[in-house]
């Protein structure tokens, strides 16, 4: 069964409590938590006051996606301020540091996640196969909502579905940008557990309705993945 982690960045900041208890009642999986530094990426977001907030406001499990650089500096308060699961980036240090933020969540009790920029090849993520629950692939350039899927990472997502199969891994696959009900079956259909949507889900009047599509789409895509239906293309 796929989940679904509505991207709390297009949400409307003012009314954060209706937007999370829409979403929750529209059947949302999780909740993912982008969090930018400015340096790792161009732009900036959300910090410890916020998921404070949202920690105390709900019970959905919070995704945290940290785009920021030596994130090993801020994991343990992140962990603190209420994420269930913290990814950061394998770009964004040495392989040192970032096993050590991994291991860092996991002692915390807390389930740790590694990302993966466009650009980053599969292989990146071998070395810290052993210390992830989850792999993040990233389908836009990470920094902003709304940007366009890349559909020319699909192959990098089948190598790692493939290696983690093969390995017999419990590790979850999860895509992040651009995700709309077409993407989504693409990315499901290259092996996509997990399905973070930020415009499509937030920017739609009628969430429950947006969220079912996502699913529906995903099924459907499923059933057509065996006759060859479903080739990755560019869109
Ligand atoms: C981008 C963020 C995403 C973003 C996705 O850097 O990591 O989580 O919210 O937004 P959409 O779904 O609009 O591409
Ligand atoms: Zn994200």
């Amino acid at each position: 069964m796929v989940k679904i982690a509505p991207s709390i960045l297009a949400a409307d900041f003012a009314r954060l409590g209706a937007e999370i208890d829409s979403v929750r009642e529209g059947g949302a999986d999780w909740l993912h938590f982008d969090v930018m530094d400015g340096v790792f990426v161009p732009n900036l977001s959300l910090g410890f006051p916020v998921l404070e907030g949202v920690r105390a406001y709900t019970d959905l499990f919070l995704d945290v996606h940290l785009m920021i650089r030596e994130p090993k500096r801020y994991v343990s308060r992140f962990c603190e301020a209420g994420a269930d699961l913290v990814t950061v980036h394998a770009e964004a240090d040495t392989e040192e540091e970032i096993r050590s933020a991994l291991r860092e969540v996991r002692a915390l009790g807390r389930k740790a996640g590694l990302a993966l920029k466009p650009g980053t090849a599969w292989d990146r993520a071998l070395p810290f196969i052993e210390d992830v629950d989850l792999i993040l692939v990233m389908t836009v350039e990470p920094g902003f909502g709304g940007q366009s899927f890349m559909a020319n990472v699909l192959p990098k997502l089948g190598l790692l579905r493939e290696t983690l199969d093969e390995f017999g891994l419990e590790c979850l696959l999860e895509v992040d940008g651009g995700v709309n009900p077409l993407t989504a079956s693409l990315a499901v259909a290259s092996g996509a557990q997990v399905l973070v949507a930020g415009s499509d889900v937030f920017h739609a009047q009628n969430r429950k309705e947006q969220i079912d599509l996502l699913r529906g789409s995903v099924k459907n895509g499923a059933d057509r993945e065996g006759d060859g239906a479903l080739p990755p293309k560019r869109i």
